[in-house]
């Protein structure tokens, strides 16, 4: 077998990768699972999807317009912004390639625990690595100090709301920390994938004006469901959105995702929907979660990361526990500073939750019996 090709067993990168976390334990390939390892909207897709996709399938006879003109106005009307600061992407993960793109070879800051992809970008396009740790239990981030250990930095990539902690850096902290790195000509790439959760007050969009090294990244696969879609873009001061353009492939961005984009932004129902199910679930599950004797971060995203009152252990001991329950959480091993010691827990439709919650309960017990290998 070659080197490059992991285990069957392997800790996989991302949620969703189910097969080989059952191999690992030894449980069958075909274990039903209910799938709180991916951070998605129960809601979605929009209902109309189905019936919108199938009139269209024969614009697939065609090629995409390349500069996805009609799709960068949806957005720069949805965003405040020109079309000129808008690049469409293959998926938020397109867009985090691109910022590394647009620094080759320059040194590189990113905020751990973070999302793998900024270090995976890093590496193809040859940026050196410097993880800066967000310290557990509350993953804070202090400007001043974190601006000081940047180093040689010429680029920084975080999470805002950040995954894996589901913690978000108030809008204080993070003007600070762009006055801060525009002082030391060092860009800002903030990753804003889980962003639609949060307020719409949170956006750093009407930011852009003011601080020209500021990249931030989006997608439309968490709050849409569509991670099989592949749907994200890239908001930056022109010339850079520009100069990015160099290192994305013509028609990254398929014909139907592009065509998605106005209908899905114009859907206030599918919003209105989304956000009244935040509302309700999110504070609701964080109690749940913490009723159950589990140590919580208090969540700003659609997903929980939590851990055992006995520690990393007893954590790690929680993920087969409910693999054998029907439930695939999203294990920790790799996230710097984590290190298999948490776990992240999806938020889904209240049911769901519901019986998540048991399994975890059921799962706690056994751990704390020893019982759990
Ligand atoms: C923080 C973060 N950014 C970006 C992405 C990529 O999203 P997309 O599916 O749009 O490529 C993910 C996916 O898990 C993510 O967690």
């Amino acid at each position: 077998m070659s080197p490059d090709v992991p285990p069957s067993n392997h800790w996989p990168l991302h949620g969703g990768e189910a097969a080989p976390l059952l191999a690992r334990f030894g449980l069958p390939a075909d274990t039903p699972l209910r799938d709180v390892s991916a951070n998605l909207n129960p809601l979605g897709p929009p209902e109309w999807l189905p019936e919108w996709l199938a009139e269209r399938a024969a614009d697939l006879g065609r090629y995409p317009d390349p500069d996805y003109t009609a799709a960068r106005a949806a957005i720069a009307a949805h965003e405040g912004v020109t079309p000129e600061q808008v690049r469409l992407t293959n998926g938020g993960a397109e867009a985090i390639y691109l910022a590394a793109a647009l620094h080759a070879g320059r040194p590189a800051a990113i905020l751990e625990p973070g999302f793998a992809e900024y270090r995976r970008a890093c590496a193809a396009h040859g940026l050196p690595v410097q993880g800066l740790p967000l310290a557990a239990p509350d993953f804070a981030l202090d400007p001043e100090a974190l601006v000081a250990g940047l180093g040689e930095a010429e680029v920084l990539f975080m999470g805002r709301p950040n995954n894996p902690t589901a913690t978000l850096v108030p809008r204080p902290v993070m003007e600070r920390l762009l006055e801060l790195t525009a002082a030391r000509g060092c860009t800002l790439v903030v990753d804003e994938a889980f962003i639609d959760f949060v307020d719409d007050a949170e956006r750093l969009t009407p930011w852009l004006e003011r601080f020209e090294h500021l990249i931030l990244l989006r997608s439309l696969t968490k709050w849409f469901t569509l991670p099989g879609l592949r749907l994200g873009y890239l908001l930056a001061a022109p010339a850079r959105v520009a100069a990015a353009g160099a290192f994305q492939p013509a028609w990254s961005v398929n014909q139907l995702a592009a065509d998605l984009v106005a209908p899905l932004l114009a859907d206030r129902d599918f919003d209105a929907r989304t956000r009244a199910w935040l509302a309700a679930e999110r504070p609701a599950m964080q109690a749940a979660l913490s009723d159950l004797g589990l140590r919580v971060v208090p969540s700003r995203a659609n997903f929980f990361l939590v851990r055992h009152p006995q520690g990393a252990a007893a954590t790690a001991r929680l993920l087969p526990a409910l693999l054998r329950r029907g439930w695939l959480a999203r294990h920790t091993q790799g996230f710097a500073g984590l290190d298999g010691g948490w776990l992240r827990l999806a938020l889904r439709s209240d049911e769901e939750n519901r019986a998540l919650c048991q399994a975890l309960a059921a799962a706690m017990a056994e751990v704390d019996r020893g019982e759990t290998p």
